[in-house]
């Protein structure tokens, strides 16, 4: 996890020569998304002079970003490192944004696990990729953890890293076994949601601070979770781990993508990153479309989960170098 040792993270860090332009763009983007109008066609975007979101022709040479058929991208004669950087985020500004859409990260070593066996993932991935999972909370409407991943890192869950505002911080505790008094539900950082089982709620609860879930194959039912917070108006979900509470959005086949960024670290027997069901035949596992970031010395791997990707209906004769890899 991520959130111990922030004096140790260059806020600058990212993924190439970003502009800050460029993702106070973005910012002000998913603040329309979150509260205003999206537009429904081709249209470009810049930023004032005092930081306010002014809209364009998409052909407009003062458009930094450009909206349209093929969703947000930078215009014409933007730098390669912010090129990127939009490319990175552009698919959390879909053709719908009233639909919700769930984005997942783990960051693991190359033997497939995300911390130690004592539960130490301080850290597992570089610091751009730390800056990467605080600009997914600044770009997100709440952030998702699981009650193993509260329990090992009492972490934070802020925006501490980037400009940006905090999402609100959401614990899938079914049984309630983390301590009321840690700090995600008391430092005042941002909104926390509880999320337990429906028969672990009690009278004393309030429903803005605690939500409860019917069961479901042995655990929450996350579509229902889906739609209690899509009713409290928050669509971008980012799921942030653990490796259990990913796998579980993944396996309801609920995540819109799946951000896996690689470091280059052997950790041995640890805990597990993604747990999926298993397959029988290579023909029948899923081989979803993907792209390829570099983060320093980590890859980020980020699968298109939103389609079906059956393995057989891959191409793999040609093999394609990486996209955006540099
Ligand atoms: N490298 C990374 O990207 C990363 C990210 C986050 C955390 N971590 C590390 O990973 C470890 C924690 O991960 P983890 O996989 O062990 O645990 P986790 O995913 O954080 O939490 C799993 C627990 O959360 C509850 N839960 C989550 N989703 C649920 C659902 N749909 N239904 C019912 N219960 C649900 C369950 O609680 P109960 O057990 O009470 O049933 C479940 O056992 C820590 O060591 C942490 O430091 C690493």
């Amino acid at each position: 996890m991520s959130d111990r040792k922030p004096s140790d993270i260059q806020a600058d860090d990212g993924p190439g020569d970003i502009g800050v332009s460029i993702w106070l763009l973005l910012l002000a983007l998913a603040d329309l998304r979150r509260h205003g109008t999206w537009p429904d066609r081709a249209m470009g975007f810049c930023l004032s002079a005092g930081g306010a979101l002014v809209t364009t022709p998409a052909t407009d040479s003062r458009a930094r970003l450009t909206w349209g058929a093929e969703g947000l991208a930078p215009a014409q004669g933007e730098l390669p490192g912010s090129r990127d950087l939009v490319d990175l985020y552009s698919p959390l500004f879909p053709a719908n944004t009233a639909d919700p859409l769930a984005v997942a990260h783990l960051g693991q070593s190359i033997d497939a696990r995300i911390a130690t066996q004592s539960g130490d993932s301080c850290f597992v991935t570089g610091p751009e990729n730390i800056v990467h999972l605080h600009r997914m909370r600044a770009l997100c409407d709440a952030v998702i953890v699981g009650a193993g991943t509260v329990d090992a890192d009492n972490p934070r869950l802020t925006t501490r890293l980037v400009q940006g505002p905090n999402p609100v911080r959401i614990v899938i505790d079914p049984e309630r076994r983390i301590s009321p008094e840690v700090g995600v539900f008391n430092d005042g950082a941002a909104c926390t949601l509880l999320v337990c089982a429906a028969d672990r709620v009690t009278a004393r609860d309030s429903d803005q601070a605690v939500i409860g879930l019917p069961r479901r194959n042995h655990g929450l039912c996350l579509p229902t979770l889906m739609s209690a917070l899509q009713h409290r108006g928050l669509r971008n979900l980012f799921i942030e781990g653990g490796g259990v509470t990913v796998s579980r959005w993944m396996t309801a086949g609920l995540l819109k993508r799946l951000h896996v960024t690689v470091a280059p670290v052997f950790i041995g027997e640890g805990r597990a990153s993604l747990g999926l069901p298993p397959a029988t035949a290579m023909a029948s596992c899923l081989r979803p479309d993907c792209r390829v970031f570099r983060l320093g010395k980590d890859l980020l791997w980020d699968f298109d989960l939103s389609g079906d990707h059956p393995s057989e209906s891959k191409p793999t004769s040609q093999p394609q170098g990486p996209r955006r890899v540099c």
